[in-house]
């Protein structure tokens, strides 16, 4: 397989995830950025698929970032930073991917303070991997591969908020098509 070939996952990272390193090391370890980046890439290489990341701290760039991604890459994963609280523009970008998409938190927000309790984008995801520090990048990478392969999606309960995957709006349009006929 070329690289070319290779199934896109797009990698994105949020506000203030450029200060890994020297932010608050005693919850989010002392890796840098770059050092998960090159985590998921090395998985994401291991797995047969090519990764990108854009890395920013300004909302607008990440939507665009999920705009440019529709089409092209096949998974999202989104470590959106304190925005996964907050961003519903994020969440309406995401819902609007038709691919995988895996949220990724360094942390675990659940057992920290209320405010990181709800995730705006978690309904927009197929799922959710938080509280493994840098181990999360490769898990997310993994979890990206086996969603690929098939057969391991669960329902998710936000799904009516979602744009449902192509070739599952192709096979509808197939039923409609044959029952037209018909
Ligand atoms: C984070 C958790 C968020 O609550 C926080 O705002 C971050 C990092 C994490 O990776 O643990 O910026 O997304």
């Amino acid at each position: 397989m070329t690289d070319a070939e290779r199934p896109l996952v797009l990698l994105l990272s949020g506000p203030n995830l450029d200060l890994l390193g020297q932010r608050e090391p005693e919850i989010y370890g002392t890796a840098t950025l770059a050092d998960h980046v090159d985590r998921a890439s090395a998985a994401a290489t291991r797995l047969g698929l090519a990764l990108e990341h854009l890395q920013s701290n300004h909302e607008g760039d990440l939507i665009e970032a999920v705009h440019g991604a529709r089409e092209r890459a096949a998974a999202i994963v989104v470590n959106a930073g304190a925005l996964s609280h907050t961003s519903w523009s994020l969440h309406d970008a995401l819902a609007a991917f038709e691919g995988v998409v895996v949220e990724l938190h360094l942390s675990n927000p659940a057992g920290r303070e209320p405010f990181r309790h709800t995730s705006v984008i978690a309904p927009v995801a197929d799922g959710l991997v938080a509280g493994f520090g840098g181990l999360g990048y490769e898990l997310a990478i993994e979890a990206v591969r086996r969603l690929l392969d098939g057969g391991e999606a669960a329902p998710r309960p936000g799904d009516k908020d979602r744009a449902r995957p192509a070739e599952t709006r192709s096979e509808t349009r197939r039923q409609t098509e044959q029952t037209e006929e018909s």
